[in-house]
């Protein structure tokens, strides 16, 4: 099946819909790539944090697709930051996953308290410039982290992954990224569940004849975000990718828009510091 891409500031392609790997059990996470791969899936996202690095890149093989067809993101853990830590951090991080590269390498977190972002940063731009990741990025990323990012080293992240789900949508952190040619890749893009039945969405459900969950990904797609549902059923996989022969309509989009609160699933990045 033919998914939409995007082409990232650094002119490389990234597939807009992906699967996310948190809370996967390490037992059964090559079983779950696998098998999103296999039924259409592209981007496989997870994080040293998930603890599953060994499942995801025996998932991608496990696919039987060539790596080449296979977008791999990996992310550097809070207690990694720095220069010298996060080099080693993203070596043991390949040597789990099994591979020589990945497309995309994130700072999971900017810890903004421990001010090591910039340094952290620098390392993701030696690991580009040594081929050991493609694209390099970050999450949860403010917008003075992301200008102060761009001033002192120059280079801008391609991707920014942040909290984003109609309760949660972000404008002018998203405005940002447009402006700066930053990427939003959107997590928990579900939002807990907290929406699945506010009318904007019932309502353009019924009319397409799609899920609620459906909905709420085309949603993503069409406010340019990148997309990362999860799901560990084979079932909830394939409705989530089932998300491209339907179109949300002007209104549909603006009555989504009004679902905006303000309110976060996760935490706040301003303070997270988890080590
Ligand atoms: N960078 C960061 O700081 C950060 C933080 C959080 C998440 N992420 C990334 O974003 C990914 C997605 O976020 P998330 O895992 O928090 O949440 P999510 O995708 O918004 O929601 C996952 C939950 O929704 C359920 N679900 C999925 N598809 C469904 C469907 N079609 N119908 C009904 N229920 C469905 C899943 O249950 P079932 O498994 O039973 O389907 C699971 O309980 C993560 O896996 C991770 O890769 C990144």
């Amino acid at each position: 099946m033919t998914q939409p891409m995007l082409t990232l500031n650094d002119g490389r392609q990234m597939p807009q819909l992906g699967f996310g790997l948190w809370q996967v059990p390490a037992e059964t996470t090559a079983d779950t790539t696998a098998t999103a791969l296999r039924l259409g899936y592209r981007l496989v996202d997870g994080a040293a944090a998930y603890r599953n690095e060994e499942g995801q890149g025996d998932g991608v093989r496990a696919s039987g697709l060539p790596r080449g067809q296979v977008f791999v993101t990996t992310k550097i853990w809070n207690n990694a930051q720095g220069f010298d830590a996060t080099l080693r951090a993203a070596e043991e991080g390949l040597s789990r996953l099994g591979l020589d590269h990945v497309n995309l390498l994130l700072i999971h977190w900017p810890c903004p308290a421990r001010d090591l972002y910039v340094d952290t940063w620098r390392a993701l731009i030696r690991l580009r410039e040594e081929g050991r990741a493609l694209s390099i990025g970050v999450c949860n990323f403010n917008a003075p982290h992301l200008e102060r990012l761009i001033t002192e080293t120059g280079v801008t992240p391609a991707v920014n992954q942040i909290e984003i789900n109609p309760r949660l949508q972000q404008p002018d952190l998203r405005a940002v990224h447009a402006r700066l040619g930053i990427i939003t890749q959107s997590w928990t893009p579900l939002g807990g569940g907290h929406s699945f039945s506010a009318p904007a969405i019932t309502a353009a459900a019924k009319r397409t004849g799609k899920t609620a969950v459906q909905v709420i990904l085309r949603w993503h797609i069409q406010i340019g975000a990148s997309v990362l549902p999860r799901s560990t059923r084979k079932e909830g996989l394939a409705e989530n990718l089932d998300i491209f022969d339907f179109t949300l309509t002007e209104a549909e989009m603006t009555a989504i828009a009004a679902l905006d609160e303000g309110t976060r699933c996760g935490p706040d990045p301003a303070t997270f510091d988890m080590m």
